[in-house]
């Protein structure tokens, strides 16, 4: 890790990449606000509860699956950026070996993540810290391995993300991004903030993803759409946010400042997009072929 680089961002202090904003990812709110809306939501019990314990479709099977494409050995250094509560980072450690760190703009979601790896003893090969995906304090070159599930597309500045995946991982070293794809531009439900939060808003296609990781100094190894997964995801979000708006109007449970009408027309209009073949689910494996010094032997 970069010295000093430790406890930053913080919440009230915007990094260099905030406050660089120098393109306007997004007419709904600047990137900070953005970031800190999406972390807000996903370091939240309802999240949790919509979700479950992973949040990205596919859930920790497809990252164990990531997992053996990357061919994890007990001697790899992982960085998951945008680890969310660390269930995929301690599923990595416990089942390849490796040493994992994560990074998650949430503070909160970043306790518990490290927490939880105190309660599986796996504190002393699992970290996580707060940081932000477009500044990463590593030095370069720190890992063998890298993940990013269901992230990517929220980054405000996704080409700056992309260098900071290739520089903080070795020349050789193996990327595992999986992510939402979107063929069109998506319908108003699908693209407010509720929409940049679920992840659906700035969704690209496959193939600007894969622009994005080329023009960053990787080379593809394989592109697998896993659009069931997707499907699946989101009918189990549209049945437990039925059982949450049923609680909630019974008063059993108490959600202050929740749409419900508008998460309804979002998952929705997310299932439609599916059906109609433009919303999907990708995996991509790639290599990072970054080498300044020119040492790059695989
Ligand atoms: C859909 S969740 C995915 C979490 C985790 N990767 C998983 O699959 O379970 C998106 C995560 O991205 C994090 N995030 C959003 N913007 C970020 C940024 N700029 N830097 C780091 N984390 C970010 C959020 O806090 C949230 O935990």
């Amino acid at each position: 890790m970069r010295e000093g680089a430790e406890g930053t961002p913080s919440a009230s202090t915007a990094t260099a990449a905030d406050a660089g904003t120098a393109t306007s990812p997004s007419p709904l709110l600047e990137a900070p606000a953005l970031k800190q809306c999406c972390a807000q939501f996903y370091a939240s019990d309802l999240a949790t509860w919509l979700l479950g314990e992973s949040f990205h479709p596919g859930g920790l099977e497809l990252t164990a699956r990531l997992g053996q494409q990357l061919a994890l050995t007990p001697s790899d250094r992982v960085l998951d950026v945008a680890a969310g509560r660390g269930a995929s980072a301690l599923l990595l450690a416990e089942r390849f070996g490796c040493e994992v760190t994560g990074i998650d703009y949430g503070e909160a979601s970043v306790d518990a993540a490290n927490a939880e790896a105190a309660s599986r003893r796996l504190a002393e090969r699992v970290r996580f810290h707060r940081a932000d995906a477009e500044t990463l304090p590593f030095t370069d070159g720190e890992f063998d391995a890298l993940i990013c599930e269901c992230a990517f597309c929220t980054f405000p500045d996704k080409p700056r993300a992309a260098q900071e995946f290739a520089r903080v991982l070795r020349c050789g070293g193996r990327l595992g991004l999986t992510d939402l794809t979107s063929v069109r531009l998506q319908p108003p439900a699908l693209a407010g903030l509720m929409g940049w939060i679920a992840c659906v808003a700035d969704a690209r296609s496959v193939e600007e993803y894969v622009d994005l990781l080329q023009a960053a100094g990787f080379t593809m190894e394989t592109v697998q759409a896993q659009d069931a997964a997707l499907k699946e995801l989101i009918q189990t979000v549209t049945g437990r946010l039925l059982a949450t708006e049923i609680l909630a109007a019974r008063k059993q449970l108490r959600l202050p400042g929740i749409d419900f009408a508008k998460a309804r027309a979002l998952v929705k209009a997310g299932a439609d997009a599916v059906a109609h073949g433009d919303l999907g689910y990708v995996v991509v494996v790639a290599t990072n072929r970054n080498d300044p010094l020119s040492h790059c032997s695989s």
